[in-house]
Formats: C-alpha cells, sequence, structure tokens
C-alpha cells in the first residue's frame, strides 16, 4: 500500500523536490539571504500542506528555523524530526555538468547542490510525513526543525533550543543528513566527529615588497605560514599540538574490531577518488581515521600574487582556514584554546600571526541500546530485508550534542546518502532510490517507534 502510493506520487514527490533545490539558500553567503528565506517559506508551506499544524518562521538573530508539530495524542511518543534547509556554496561553479540550482536527472541520479545535504534528504520525512497522514498510519507524535544555518555552524541554535525547550518535548530525534554504506549495506550512524574551525593570518613587513630587493633578508609570510601549516603534522600523521590528544578515548579492540568489519574495499575506495594511494595516521585503517580518530586540515590558503603572469612580490600577509575534526571526547573549546596558543607560539620573531576561531562544533555518539534504535533497525530490517551495520561518520552535525545535553534527547541518524555522493563539491547528487527507499524506511521507523513504546 505504501510502496504503491509511493511509485505513483513518484513524480510529484521530484517535482516538489527540484522546486526546493532551485532556491539557492546558501546561507554563508549574505547574497543569497532572501533566497535562504524563500526556502524556509517553502519548507513551511510543504508541511502545512502534509498536515502538519501551527508551522511557523521562528525569526533568529541569522536565518530562520521552520518548527511545526502535529500532536495526536499527547500519551503517545514524539518524534522530533531534524534537518536543514540550507547548503554550501555552489562554487567552484565552472566544475558543475549542469547548473548546481537547476535540479538534473542523470542515471537515476538528482544533480544539484544540496540534493542530498539535506535537502533531498530532509524532505523524505516531510513526504513520510504526508504518507502517514494520508493512510491515517500516524502513530506517534510529530515535531519538525528545520534551520537554515547548519552549513554555517548553527550559531543561532542554542538560544532557539533554550527558548523552545517546552515545544521541543519529544522522546526522540530523528535526523537524516548522514550516510549509509551502499544500497546493498544498510548502515545506521551511531558517531559523527566534532569541529574546531580556524582562521590565521601571518603578516611580514608593513607593505608588499619587491622580491628581488628585499627576498632573502625578510620573511615571506606564505613560506612562513606553509612552514607553520606543515609543522603542525608529523610524518605519522599525527597532530604536533601539545595537548591535542589527552581527552581522545581510545577504543577497545573489540571495538575497533567490529568498526573494521563494515564491508569496505579501499581499492574502489581509491578508484573511486582517483588516488594512487591513501595518507593518514599510522596505525589506523581508513574507516579509524575517519570515524574514530582526530585530525587537522588546511582548508584553504591565500596570499601574495595569484593573477595572470608573474609579479615579483614578497607580501605583507598570508592566510589560512584550518579545520581539526575531532573525537570523543575532545572539547572544540579547549582544542581551540591549544590551537591558538600552539600557533602563536611557533611563530618566528621575523612575523606577526593573528588567530580567529571560527565555528565549532561537540562529537556525539548516540546509544544502539535503545527503543529508537531498535525501531530503526527494525525499519531497515523490514524495507531492505536487511539488518543495519552502525558506523561512524567523519563529517558534523553540532546540534546532535546540543540536544543531548539541552533537553536530555538522543538522536537516531538515519542518513540514506552515500559518500560518493559529493557533498559540499561540485556535481553533488542524490539517488532517487535512495531518495524513494529512505521515506519508505521512515515510514516504517514511525511505525516500529510507536510498537517499541507501547510494549
Ligand atoms: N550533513 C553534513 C554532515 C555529514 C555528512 C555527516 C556526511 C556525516 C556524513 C553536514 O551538513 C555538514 O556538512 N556539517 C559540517 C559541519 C558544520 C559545523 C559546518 C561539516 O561536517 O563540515
Ligand atoms: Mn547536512
Ligand atoms: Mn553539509
Amino acid at each position: 500500500m505504501i510502496k504503491q502510493y509511493i511509485t505513483s506520487h513518484k513524480d510529484r514527490f521530484l517535482s516538489e523536490l527540484f522546486e526546493l533545490l532551485r532556491i539557492p539558500s546558501v546561507s554563508a553567503d549574505s547574497k543569497y539571504k532572501a533566497d535562504v528565506r524563500k526556502a524556509a517559506e517553502y519548507v513551511k508551506e510543504k508541511l502545512q500542506e502534509a498536515g502538519v499544524d501551527k508551522v511557523a518562521l521562528v525569526e533568529t538573530k541569522g536565518h530562520p528555523i521552520v518548527f511545526g508539530e502535529k500532536i495526536i495524542d499527547p500519551s503517545k511518543p514524539t518524534i522530533l524530526v531534524y534537518g536543514h534547509y540550507d547548503v554550501q556554496p555552489a562554487d567552484p561553479l565552472e566544475l558543475w555538468n549542469t547548473p548546481p540550482f537547476e535540479p538534473t536527472v542523470r542515471d537515476e541520479k538528482i544533480y544539484a547542490r544540496g540534493a542530498c545535504d539535506d535537502k533531498g534528504q530532509m524532505y523524505m520525512h516531510i513526504k513520510a510525513f504526508e504518507i502517514l497522514m494520508k493512510h491515517n498510519l500516524l502513530s506517534c507524535n510529530v515535531k519538525f526543525m528545520i534551520e537554515g544555518e547548519e552549513e554555517v555552524g548553527s550559531d543561532n541554535l542554542p538560544v532557539f533550543v533554550k527558548e523552545y525547550r517546552d515545544q521541543l518535548k519529544a522522546d526522540v530525534i530523528l535526523i537524516s543528513d548522514t550516510s549509509l554504506i551502499s544500497l546493498n549495506q544498510p548502515s545506521i550512524t551511531v558517531g559523527l566527529r566534532g569541529l574546531s574551525y580556524m582562521e590565521v593570518e601571518v603578516t611580514g613587513a608593513n607593505r608588499d615588497l619587491h622580491s628581488g630587493v628585499y627576498g632573502g633578508a625578510v620573511a615571506n609570510p606564505i613560506n612562513v605560514l606553509a612552514q607553520m601549516i606543515t609543522s603542525l603534522m608529523d610524518e605519522n600523521g599525527h597532530v604536533t599540538i601539545p595537548g591535542f590528544y589527552d581527552s581522545v578515548k581510545d577504543l577497545s579492540a573489540a571495538e575497533r574490531e567490529a568498526l573494521n568489519k563494515a564491508p569496505f574495499d579501499l581499492s574502489e575506495y581509491k578508484k573511486e577518488l582517483g588516488i594512487e594511494d591513501v595518507r593518514g595516521e599510522k596505525g589506523y585503517t581508513t574507516l579509524e581515521r575517519t570515524g574514530v580518530r582526530p585530525t587537522l586540515d588546511c582548508n584553504g590558503i591565500w596570499g601574495g600574487y595569484t593573477g595572470e603572469g608573474a609579479k615579483t612580490v614578497l607580501p605583507s600577509k598570508a592566510s589560512a582556514k584550518i579545520s581539526m575534526r575531532l573525537v570523543p571526547d575532545q572539547d572544540p573549546n579547549v582544542i581551540t584554546e591549544l590551537f591558538t596558543k600552539h600557533f602563536i607560539s611557533i611563530a618566528p620573531q621575523s612575523v606577526k600571526v593573528k588567530v580567529i576561531a571560527h565555528h565549532g562544533g561537540q562529537p556525539a555518539v548516540t546509544p544502539t541500546d535503545s527503543k529508537a534504535y531498535q525501531a530503526a533497525e527494525k525499519a531497515f530490517e523490514e524495507v531492505w530485508g536487511k539488518s543495519p551495520i552502525p558506523t561512524r561518520d567523519g563529517g558534523s552535525i553540532p546540534i546532535v550534542a546540543l540536544f543531548k545535553k539541552e533537553l536530555g534527547l538522543d538522536t537516531v541518524l538515519m542518513g540514506f546518502g552515500l559518500d560518493s555522493d559529493a557533498l559540499h563539491s561540485p556535481n553533488e547528487h542524490y539517488g532517487i532510490k535512495n531518495f524513494l527507499i529512505g521515506i519508505e524506511t521512515i515510514v516504517a521507523f514511525h511505525k516500529h517507534f510507536a510498537a517499541s513504546k507501547s510494549e
């Protein structure tokens, strides 16, 4: 009955999603402020059409949060669905095969910025809700909280969560914003890394200099910055910041073994990325390196002359953006402080450095022994005919830890994307199969969660 409804409404589901994908809701760029709001309005309208009551845009200091709820019976369990309608910037634009905000289907995949992260995944919940309403099958109360600043660090969410504490009361948080192992092997994410994001600026002389007249005698900020960045990691892929690993929880041998049991094909991984070899912390597998080990990466670096031809210049300044992915129990505030102290301490006298902290996020682990997790397992078993494997993802969703701390709520990370969906990259895409089976699995989750709570 449900499968058939999904099949017969597939075209409409997709065209509704496409309309959302056409709105360039890039939260990082103020140029798109009006579009971000437009996307929020669209989500609100679609929630209302699906039958959610009291849907409103809640204003924040930044982009609005869409909040709505359908309370069928206060004695029934409540699912709080979280997602985000904002997207990452689309550039570099020239690397897209089709325009990022003109969704296009190729090979049964939807190509567009936000197709997977997170518009496509978030929209599955609205359609699952529509199905439950249409078939009179709604068995849980449902709340929707869809934000517009996830991709820029959710800075205004803590205030909202505090103010809306009562309205946010629920039994579980349900999020689809992570990856599956594959369409042949379902998985549920049980761990996310945290984040500490820094920007550094190195200044040499008080102005750009002729690189012949002064070169060799005055510090070149680009050379110095490059050296400083390189020194942050040793030849074994260890971060050299003193204290960086102090609160990292090591996994037991059994936990490591379980983690590495997940199907993973290293040669396929390398082939898909076009690399001859992987590189990372010595003594750990690729799954461990992304799932349970912290790391440090330069995300951007600039300075000096980058225009056409050659300009012989010794620049006055050089800058870089550096991210650190964190694991339990590293605290982003502590790591930010350790980084700042260390980075300043390694600067030679010949330059000045400035360190700025951008957003951060706590790492999170979610339980596998909860009723909600078990309901998710049952949903996968019913729809996929296979038990999902618990996995740890390398990305970050800072609100998972926030929800736990502020509301005492556990999250189920029921993601349907694939790591190969090119999130944050050109040609981001989302499989139509993933979208449709995701809707079906979410519908099944509602059923199993209600049943588990009435046991
Ligand atoms: N959905 C992603 C996080 C993600 C992707 C988790 C794939 C697991 C698998 C989310 O939108 C994201 O990109 N988060 C940011 C963090 C944020 C603070 C900017 C990230 O991980 O860089
Ligand atoms: Mn996301
Ligand atoms: Mn993202």
